[in-house]
């Protein structure tokens, strides 16, 4: 996501190259394109379109490849979902059932969690600007960890806690003043950016959270960025945070958990990424000899891939040299190009339209912005008015970004599992657009 969709360095992958590296996704010439062993194009049939659809059993698998990989390392490392990615309490249930913990960073975060049956005790609470009523919250829950970002909130934190007569357990989360090397907008681990505390304060708040009734310091925390796709940034991170652990042991203080943060990356295009075994190797050569329970808090990893938008050709159109296909999904429904530029794929839903010859072709929405492009010059089928598409790697930060601008309602989503498939959310009914607005009297 870091190569704007305009200005594409190699060749872009074919749809059969997209296909063979997503084999959850696959073309049937009878049933078309399938998401494990469902159509696609029996759940557009139901719902519709634009409709998101997951694969449970894609997530899931997911989910196990990376618990393996740091098993296989010799780590000893809880899960938790960062749930911003996708907070669908279907989702969440999935997560749940493989018992995964949850990275929340908000109230409603803390409540879906438990609506979806986390168990408190597995949930992390990290974010900038927790409010009281938020702190309030986590501990009238009890929820397992406070990832702590500023002298402040440790402040308020701990009268929260005297107020409530409990303790916490809390994390500092350390800025290493790392670049991720991700899109601007997403790296959260440079001295300038608004998350955490410096590295060289930690010491000292660290010390200052030990001596606060209320407060059990237990280690660090840290997150620098998401879409990750080189290993060096984490393992400069690691190694501040590694070292931080000693330096505090060594002036006394219990360390006994560091959580890492998420920022997995995945290949939206073709990008080459290192995948769960080369961050368990970082994890390793950073962690291994310091006897700490490592936490992980992984969003876009685990659901990314297994998720898709459909959307229905509304027109085509020819202005000058350019031909644009007008979709009825939009930048309201998934804001990823528009907002960092991001490559997603976008595969026909018909057999016959997959094979069919490609031309350069601008697909956007119908939003009136021009920031509402999909892609540019994309090599695609020419596509009939109401032939279907799929828009790839739409499972996390897609519908939890959606909005309703142009009065465009929220759109269905469905779950797939094996060949079982179930509607998750309804399409939003547009009065539902206006239901909690009030015209006042004096406009009577
Ligand atoms: N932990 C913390 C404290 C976070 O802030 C985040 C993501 C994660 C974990 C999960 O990161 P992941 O493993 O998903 O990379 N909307 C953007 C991504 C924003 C990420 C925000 N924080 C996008 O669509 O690319």
């Amino acid at each position: 996501m870091s190569l704007p969709s305009s200005q594409p360095v190699t060749e872009e992958p074919s749809i059969a190259e997209l296909l063979a590296a997503r084999p959850h996704l696959a073309m049937n010439a009878v049933d078309g394109l399938t998401l494990e062993s469902v159509p696609l194009n029996a759940i557009a049939d139901a719902l519709g379109t634009p409709t998101w659809v997951y694969g449970a059993g894609t997530t899931r698998a997911r989910y196990r490849a990376l618990a393996a990989a740091l098993t296989t390392a010799g780590l000893d490392a809880d899960l938790h979902y960062a749930m911003k990615a996708n907070d669908h309490l279907a989702i969440l249930r999935v997560f749940a059932q493989e018992g995964s913990g949850a990275d929340v960073v908000s109230a409603g975060e803390i409540r879906r969690a438990l609506a979806a049956g986390i168990p408190p005790a597995n949930i992390v609470f990290s974010g900038v600007g927790k409010s009281a009523s938020d702190l309030h919250l986590a501990l009238a829950h009890d929820i397992g960890q406070v990832n702590v970002e500023s002298a402040e909130e440790l402040e308020m934190l701990a009268a929260i806690a005297a107020g409530q007569n409990k303790t916490v357990r809390i994390a500092l989360r350390v800025n290493p003043d790392v670049d991720a090397a991700t899109h601007a907008k997403i790296t959260t681990g440079r001295a300038g950016d608004k998350f955490g505390v410096p590295w060289g304060d930690a010491a000292a708040l660290y010390a200052r959270a030990a001596g606060l009734p209320g407060i059990q310091p237990v280690g660090l925390a840290t997150h620098i960025g998401s879409q990750i796709l080189s290993l060096a940034p984490f393992r400069a991170a690691y190694a501040r945070i590694a070292a931080l652990v000693t330096d505090l042991r060594s002036a006394g203080h219990a360390v006994t958990t560091v959580d890492c943060g998420g920022g997995l990356g995945i290949p939206y295009r073709d990008e080459p990424a290192f995948g769960p075994a080369g961050l368990a190797g970082a994890l390793r050569s950073a962690f291994h000899n310091l006897d700490v329970r490592l936490k992980l808090e992984p969003g876009r990893w685990l659901v990314g891939p297994a998720g898709v938008l459909l959307a229905s050709v509304v027109l085509n159109k020819q202005t000058g040299a350019t031909r644009f296909i007008v979709l009825d999904a939009a930048m309201n429904d998934l804001i990823r190009p528009a907002m960092y530029d991001a490559w997603h794929g976008i595969v026909p839903i018909a057999a016959a339209d997959a094979v069919a010859p490609t031309t350069s072709t601008d697909i956007v929405g119908p939003v009136c912005e021009t920031g509402d492009t999909f892609a540019r010059s994309r090599q695609l089928p020419s596509l009939r008015q109401n032939a279907r598409v799929a828009i790839l790697d739409a499972g996390a930060y897609g519908s939890v970004m959606s909005s309703t601008y142009n009065a465009r309602p929220l759109a269905a989503e469905a779950l797939v599992d094996g060949d079982r498939w179930a509607v998750i959310r309804d399409r939003q009914p547009v009065e539902a657009l206006w239901q909690a607005e009030r015209i006042p009297d004096f406009l009577a």
